[in-house]
């Protein structure tokens, strides 16, 4: 046994007359015919060879139009995103529905724990915050601006910093004290250990420091307030802000869309009090 295929090998491929090209032809090329002179005979088998190739791909393309129109469409990555922001409802992070009653008993503006979801893309992070105070008082916000439920103090804002785009833990929020930082009377915000940009969460994320120059994206979220026959459950309904969320063309545009419901997630934060001048 030499190890080759007899003629009846089952393996072998049948000759496609077409495809037989010969090769080592490129450098025959024949010059190029100019008045006076008569052609060398000698043929240009690579101009021949590449009519050849390109009658077999327009025969091929014409009887396989499906095929060639599939195969481009792969050719360049699918465009990922959401067409609309959709509605989704936010799950506590024990797997139950979030309502504001919760929230109320278990998280306030002390709370020292990152809540993140996804919104509306499996790659856009945003805190959760309730601002309100603690029930054993010191400060707090209530009826913020886009603030929900009964005080008008749970918001969310996007955790990509809008400098350049450090998502959380990385950017954090400081409960009221972690640092010695005051902003008037304000000692709770969000900030960025990556290069010190801070947030205001008390109004809209606006910047407290830079060098971010624009707010963090806010998540418009919705409370089916029980005095108006809701269930007191918190939805997820869109997303403002004068610029997208970070490293994205559009808020909606660059990942997947999140499902219908979302839950919470916990991180540690990421602390570190150091301020650019201002
Ligand atoms: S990325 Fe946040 S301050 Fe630079």
């Amino acid at each position: 046994m030499n190890g080759e295929c007899p003629p009846s090998c089952p393996f072998l491929v049948p000759s496609i007359p077409a495809l037989d090209l010969p090769v080592g032809q490129l450098h025959r090329l024949a010059p190029v015919a100019s008045p006076g002179k008569t052609d060398s005979g000698e043929v240009d088998e690579t101009k021949r060879n590449v009519i050849k190739l390109l009658a077999i791909a327009g025969v091929v393309g014409a009887a396989g139009g499906g095929l060639v129109g599939g195969t481009l469409q792969y050719a360049q990555p699918p465009l990922v995103g959401a067409k609309s922001y959709p509605t989704v409802q936010l799950i506590d992070v024990d797997g139950a529905p979030l309502t504001a009653t919760k929230v109320n008993q278990e998280y306030n503006v002390t709370t020292s724990s990152l809540l993140l979801f996804y919104y509306p893309l499996t790659n856009e992070p945003n805190f959760f915050l309730n601002l309100a105070p603690a029930t054993t008082g010191g400060p707090g916000a209530t009826n913020v601006p886009g603030g929900v439920g009964p005080t008008g103090s749970i918001v969310a804002y996007s955790a990509i910093c809008q400098h350049l785009g450090c998502p959380a833990p990385a950017i954090s929020y400081y409960p009221p004290g972690t640092c010695s930082k005051t902003f008037g009377t304000k000692n709770f915000y969000i900030h960025c250990s990556c290069h010190g940009s801070t947030y205001d969460v008390t109004d809209k994320a606006h910047n407290l420091t830079g060098p971010a120059i624009y707010p963090l994206p806010q998540v418009t979220l919705l409370w089916k307030d029980p005095a108006d026959g809701g269930d007191d459950s918190l939805w997820a309904i869109g997303e403002t802000g004068p610029e997208p969320v970070n490293g994205h063309f559009t808020t909606l545009a660059g990942g997947y869309q999140v499902p219908t419901t979302v839950q919470l997630f916990k991180e540690s934060p990421i602390i570190l009090c150091q301020f650019p001048s201002v």
